[in-house]
């Protein structure tokens, strides 16, 4: 599915969200809080702007930008040339098995992936092994707003408008309606903190951003 939608991927994300997604993977890349860079994984990195958002934050830091699908990993390469971004490699792998020793990174990153898995505490285990102690893993991900009113607008708006705006503008309605299914089945962010703890991270807070419909989780490995 990720293949399919992958010309029209950023553009979509920069409507549905009103401009504000590259504001938040700036933020997530902070709350790595590397200090004079690392080595970090970036995983689902999709068309790279998490990757490409650490290497601003942190101009030492090299990131390893994993996905499954090699269609999406060539556009999110494509876009480092342009860019002459040269400190990200790009390597194909599954979030649920990923191909890489135990505590190799500074950290670890990911942007609407969770959402996305199968399962869900196996990739949180997944991320935690391949990050050394003192490491943090960031995770952003869409979230359920709770605020009454603003809440029936938000499903409106992502549950019925972001598929028709979908099928406008990447000609996929399917994908654009898994979108709504997927949160429906991904729990809200309380929830997500208490399995990150099962999962064994230490430390493990998140913040809210968009109005509630955006989190950002951090544990510390
Ligand atoms: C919504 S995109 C997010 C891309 C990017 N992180 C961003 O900020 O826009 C989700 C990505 O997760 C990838 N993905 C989903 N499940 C995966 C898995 N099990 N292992 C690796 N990548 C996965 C998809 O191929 C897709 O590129």
């Amino acid at each position: 599915m990720f293949s399919r939608i992958t010309r029209r991927y950023d553009l979509m994300n920069h409507v549905m969200t009103g401009g504000r997604d590259q504001a938040w993977r700036r933020i997530a890349a902070r709350e790595l809080g590397l200090g004079a860079g690392g080595l970090v994984l970036d995983l689902a990195t999709g068309t790279g702007d998490l990757a490409f958002a650490i290497c601003e934050a942190y101009p030492n830091a090299r990131v390893v930008a994993m996905d499954f699908s090699e269609t999406i990993l060539r556009e999110g390469a494509r876009k480092a040339r342009l860019r002459d971004v040269q400190s990200v490699v790009w390597g194909v792998g599954d979030a649920l098995a990923l191909p890489l020793p135990d505590a190799t990174f500074d950290g670890c990153t990911n942007a609407f992936l969770l959402r996305n898995v199968v399962d869900l505490p196996l990739c949180l285990r997944e991320m935690r092994r391949v990050v050394k102690p003192g490491g943090r893993v960031v995770c952003m991900e869409i979230t359920h707003p709770q605020a009454p009113v603003f809440r029936q607008l938000f499903w409106i708006y992502f549950g019925k408008l972001v598929p028709i705006i979908g099928g406008a503008i990447a000609g996929d309605l399917q994908a654009y309606r898994y979108l709504p299914d997927s949160l429906m089945r991904f729990p809200p962010a309380e929830p997500l903190k208490q399995l990150m703890q099962e999962a064994g991270y230490r430390n493990v807070r998140y913040r809210l951003l968009g109005m509630g419909t955006m989190a950002i989780h951090v544990g510390e490995v």
